[in-house]
């Protein structure tokens, strides 16, 4: 009997099992279970960072003849060489999969989000589906080091066209892109830089989206001061964090036109903050961007058309200004519909991460006929369960609240609540066959810091489960089935948790409802808070939810993106954990620990103690159950075949999701191939707030 087992001496103890409490409700544990080969994953070409682009003048540019012909020549726009940098980003033909490019054509997306705004920089959502990764430029970029080999990844520059570090390593000098200009023609500059670094990283009102650009994910004591109008200089604490570049890319560092934005930032206005959060809302078209495509309409629960922007400062080594799509559209659908329509040919591009799709869709694709090309990845798309580990007062929780925060804390809860979860079940409710593992939480498998000896499982045991939470004191005093808070906490009522889901996907939603019947079974009531996107991550940032289910970030999948995020190393940086206003963040030992080892790593340079430091992160993480892991599978990348220059192997999810890993901006069409989906052919972005496209 199970029970029996657990009483074992710990003399009895065999190899395999690493750990064993002190005391009677020690669960047993071991290395979660090697997951099952899934053979189907793509190839990627590895290649060295520098192949990848440079900054650097051409002897002549060229842009679509429309764009000469209808707006330069009639005094419309400046010739393009005035509209260009000085030394243009080049992406090299060498790293091209399919080569240079011909102009034309669209990318249709599908979405299950929808826009709250254009100001991306006080943290409103486009509704995902990397359309704000399409708007916003960043920094550093890091979404294409997937196909960089691993001794040699840094992130690329970006806005940031190229850096140094003062011989003590404790200044970081970055020059900007020179020339560059927004989308309306204004120039972009070190003003533009320093406005959100003052007034969206510093002003603890102003949240950027992605939620991680707080002053803590740069490093504790870090400053930024502009030089001139095209350089700025970091000064930080530690001697070569080169590890802050990564931060410096999407979503953290991707700063908003200061010539709109600062004007109605609370600090200069008489705004208040959710004004300024609100003053672009989505019906304002043309909001200037850096990146390669302009909004030019918007139709509620429709559609989002972006048109080329002609002062986009990024070209291919003959010169021709990119991109080559002269537009994209964001169709406002749901999730499951992106899937559907990316496999039927009449949208463009998926993330095939909802394993509910993968049976149906692999079997359209696998029909030579298909108009999609479908490529599986590596295991790098995971679920946590999530528990608020603030007992001082993130979120205001109520009498019953607190009492879930302190049961959170608590790591014999947490065993219980681990033990009770049947994995093999979880993952068989989502898909059949080899697609999902046993994933006890922390690290991805399949990121290259994972490692399987460092990872602690607690297999399922639901008898141990339920014993020990008779022996927290946790039992069902009322024989309703559902275990009681002792007598004096929360009014000795049922231990009832409420758990904050997004409703936009068909997976989490599964996933809340099997954690629902299999809580029931410990008698632990859940009640499922399941809400769109935009109010979860609301709801999420404020602190309001005793459990969530959370899809891993990239701090899991890649661990050098957003490392900060991996432990409360700051009040604001852990997903679980956070600070109420004004007040410290109570950090349990655990997590101390988790965070000493993360500011470590991001301080060191050497490669071999990186990965240790990472396994003992791994082993505190999953030992102490830091969150509670789900299911873990591939997701795949599902792309029309007529596009040109998709990089082989490209992961959906690694640094970045995967509408930035391809490079959208070197993405073609052959003529002979080229779709008619343009709704706005041989037109271009107006003026910001102008309504649409002018031609
Ligand atoms: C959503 C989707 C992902 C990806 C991202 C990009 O989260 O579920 O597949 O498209 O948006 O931001
Ligand atoms: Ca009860």
């Amino acid at each position: 009997m199970r029970h029996q087992r657990r009483m074992r001496s710990s003399a009895a103890l065999t190899v395999g099992i690493s750990m064993l409490a002190m005391n009677a409700n020690a669960f047993e544990t071991g290395t979660p279970p090697e997951p099952p080969p899934f053979p189907a994953e793509a190839k990627i070409t590895y290649v060295a960072r520098d192949s990848i682009l440079e900054f650097k003048a051409l002897p002549a540019y060229s842009e679509p003849d429309w764009v000469t012909e209808k707006f330069v020549k009639a005094s419309k726009l400046p010739p393009l060489e005035e509209r260009l940098p000085e030394e243009p980003l080049v992406y090299k033909t060498g790293n091209m999969p399919d080569g240079l490019g011909v102009y034309g054509d669209t990318m249709r997306h599908v979405v299950g989000g929808r826009p709250e705004g254009w100001n991306y920089m006080a943290g409103q959502s486009q509704g995902w589906g990397g359309l704000d990764i399409a708007l916003s430029e960043c920094l550093t970029r890091t979404a294409p080091l997937f196909q960089v080999n691993a001794q040699d990844t840094e992130p690329l520059p970006n806005l940031a066209r190229s850096w140094e570090w003062s011989k003590d390593g404790h200044k970081l000098t970055m020059h900007l892109v020179k020339g560059a200009n927004w989308s309306d023609g204004q120039p972009f500059t070190a003003d533009d830089v320093m406005f959100y670094w003052e007034d969206a990283v510093l002003d603890p009102n102003v949240s950027p989206l992605g939620g991680g650009a707080s002053p803590e994910a740069f490093g504790e004591g870090t400053t930024l001061k502009k030089v001139d109008d095209h350089t700025v200089e970091w000064t930080f604490k530690d001697a070569f964090p080169k590890q802050y570049l990564y931060t410096m890319a999407y979503p953290n560092f991707c700063p908003g036109p200061a010539h709109l934005l600062k004007p109605k930032h609370p600090k200069y206005s008489g705004n208040t903050y959710d004004q300024f959060r609100n003053a672009f809302p989505p019906e304002f078209m043309n909001m200037p961007v850096m990146g390669a495509w302009v909004p030019v309409e918007y139709r509620p629960d429709d559609i989002i058309v972006l048109r080329r922007n002609p002062y986009y400062w990024k070209v291919d080594e003959k010169g021709q200004q990119l991109p080559y799509l002269n537009e994209v559209h964001y169709k406002l659908s749901t999730w499951a519909d992106r899937d559907l329509q990316a496999v039927a040919g009449s949208g463009d591009i998926s993330n095939l991460e909802q394993p509910e799709n993968f049976v149906a869709s692999l079997k359209r694709a696998a029909d030579p006929n298909a108009p999609a090309r479908l490529a599986f990845g590596p295991r790098l798309i995971g679920y946590n369960l999530l528990m608020n580990f603030s007992a001082n007062g993130w979120g205001s929780p109520d009498e019953r609240g607190q009492a879930i925060r302190e049961l959170n804390r608590n790591p014999e809860f947490r065993k219980a609540i681990t033990s009770a979860i049947d994995r093999k079940a979880v993952g068989d409710s989502l898909v059949k066959g080899p697609f999902t593992a046993i994933y006890p939480g922390g690290l991805s498998s399949g990121t290259s810091f994972y490692d399987r000896a460092s990872t602690v499982y607690y297999p399922y045991d639901l008898e141990g489960a339920k014993a020990a939470l008779k022996a927290l004191g946790l039992t069902d005093t009322d024989n309703d089935g559902f275990v009681n808070f002792p007598k004096g906490t929360a009014g000795g009522k049922n231990v009832e948790v409420v758990l904050l889901v997004n409703n936009g996907y068909a997976t989490e939603k599964s996933l809340a409802e099997g954690l629902v019947g299999q809580m029931a079974k410990l008698g632990i009531r859940v009640v499922v808070n399941a809400l769109d996107s935009n109010q979860r991550d609301a709801t999420h940032y404020s602190g309001r939810f005793d459990w969530a289910v959370f899809r891993n970030r990239t701090e899991l999948s890649s661990v050098v993106q957003n490392t900060e995020q991996l432990a409360p190393i700051g009040p604001r940086t852990s997903w679980n954990h956070r600070a109420p206003e004004g007040k410290e963040l109570d950090t349990m030992p655990f997590e101390a620990r988790m965070a000493d080892l993360v500011r470590r790593f991001i301080a060191s340079q050497d490669n071999a103690e990186r990965a240790d430091l990472m396994k003992q992160y791994q082993k505190i993480y999953t030992e102490n159950l830091y969150t509670i892991g789900l299911t873990e599978y591939p997701g795949a990348l599902i792309i029309n075949k007529r596009f040109s220059n998709v990089p082989p192997g490209t992961p959906i999810y690694m640094f970045n999701w995967a509408e930035d890993a391809i490079i959208r901006e070197r993405l073609w069409v052959a003529s002979d191939r080229q779709g008619r989906y343009e709704l706005y052919p041989e037109q271009l972005p107006g003026k910001p707030g102008d309504d649409g496209a002018i031609n």
